[in-house]
């Protein structure tokens, strides 16, 4: 029997919970391999300690360098900042690993296995931002500055490139708006050109795209790309729309991986207008969890895991609503508890 492993667990707001209680019952399952310390952030954060991120939140993490989180809601509009962008700053998670595959098969899209690897840290997405007052419009104008750095390019792409080569990958696709905006998305692309002819030309292919295209081919033939690369916004809105591919919000994970710590979560947000009603999918963050074993290096469990949602959708034939079934997520996970206990 391994040691166990020290992990932070925020269980998040809306069906953050729900899912979080999902994935501690199939990681339970498979021999509870992490040590949690619970922390509360989001809008629980604020319920609980009047603070979205709380310090004993922080402190956690930099003590376990290991997190799994459920969603955080943060105000559209006024109100607080977003928690999980001040997670990504505080840790410099500046990587952001979202893989989608097909899982259940026969839908729209088949046989979809696609990466999207995208720069947490920098860009438009920062919400460096003001209004102007003109007269009695206290909004009268909006701003916002994006910031791309050379160093911050040359990480995201040093990981896309490293990890696609290290997972076996065939292409990495540099996606950019080089033609609009062509210093704040032209030095991504710089920079993923440069880095090519240095260091990894001759071990893996290498393609350009701008976004709006990306996206349309994305939804036209999704089989001609393998690893997407790109800045934070891009990939912000890009890995939702590869999630749709595979059935939606509800199975999509992803890795925030810095120097020092990691923190896994899914892809989708609280879902308020499910919240509370039982019905969430919790395969986003169950395949998250999945990241979390691998990442660090219990590959078994991470492969049992795999396997007891593969045979829970595809043999029991137990699936939420989303995916077009009627299994409350109670029910998937008493299912997968199952699968995983039982093989
Ligand atoms: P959302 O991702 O929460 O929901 C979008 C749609 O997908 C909804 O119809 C929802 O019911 C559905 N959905 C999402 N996850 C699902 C699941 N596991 N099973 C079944 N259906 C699912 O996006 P929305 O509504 O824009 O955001 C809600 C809140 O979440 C906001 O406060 C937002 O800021 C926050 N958010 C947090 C994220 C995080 O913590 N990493 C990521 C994205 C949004």
């Amino acid at each position: 029997m391994s040691e166990r492993i020290p992990a932070t667990l925020i269980p998040g707001d809306g069906i953050g919970p729900e899912i979080v209680d999902a994935t501690l019952a199939a990681l339970d399952a498979l021999g509870a391999p992490f040590e949690w310390d619970r922390q509360v952030a989001g809008l629980a954060g604020v319920k609980a300690e009047g603070d979205p991120l709380p310090a004993a939140a922080l402190d956690s993490i930099r003590r376990t360098r290991l997190a799994l989180k459920g969603p955080l809601e943060t105000p559209s509009g006024g109100g607080y900042r977003s928690s999980n962008v001040r997670l990504r700053e505080e840790f410099q998670l500046y990587a952001n690993l979202r893989p989608v595959r097909t899982l259940v098969p026969g839908g729209r899209f088949d046989k979809i296995d696609l990466v999207v690897v995208r720069e947490n840290l920098e860009g438009l997405y920062i919400g460096h931002e003001h209004y102007v007052k003109i007269d009695d419009d206290p909004h009268a104008v909006a701003m916002a500055t994006g910031i791309n750095t050379r160093a911050g390019c040359r990480h995201i792409l040093d990981f896309a490139f490293e990890h696609a080569i290290a997972t076996g990958r065939r292409k990495v696709t540099i996606v950019h708006k080089a033609n609009i905006m062509k210093a704040l998305t032209g030095i991504f692309k710089e920079t993923a050109e440069q880095l090519y002819e240095q260091k990894y030309k001759g071990r893996i292919a290498m393609d350009t795209v701008i976004v709006d295209a990306c996206a349309m081919k994305l939804v036209i033939d999704p089989w001609q790309f393998d690893v997407l690369v790109t800045t934070n916004l891009f990939g912000d809105i890009l890995s939702d729309l590869v999630a749709g591919l595979v059935g939606g919000l509800g199975m999509a994970p992803g890795a925030n991986i810095g120097a020092d710590a990691a923190i896994f979560e899914a892809v989708h947000g609280s879902a308020p207008d499910i919240a509370g009603k039982g019905l969430a999918n919790p395969i986003a963050l169950l395949l998250a969890a999945a990241m979390m074993l691998e990442h660090v290096g219990r590959h078994e469990l991470a492969a049992r895991l795999r396997q007891a949602i593969d045979r829970t959708l595809n043999v029991d034939q137990v699936r939420t609503g989303d995916l077009g079934g009627r299994a409350s997520t109670a029910a998937f996970t008493q299912a997968l508890v199952a699968r995983i206990r039982n093989g």
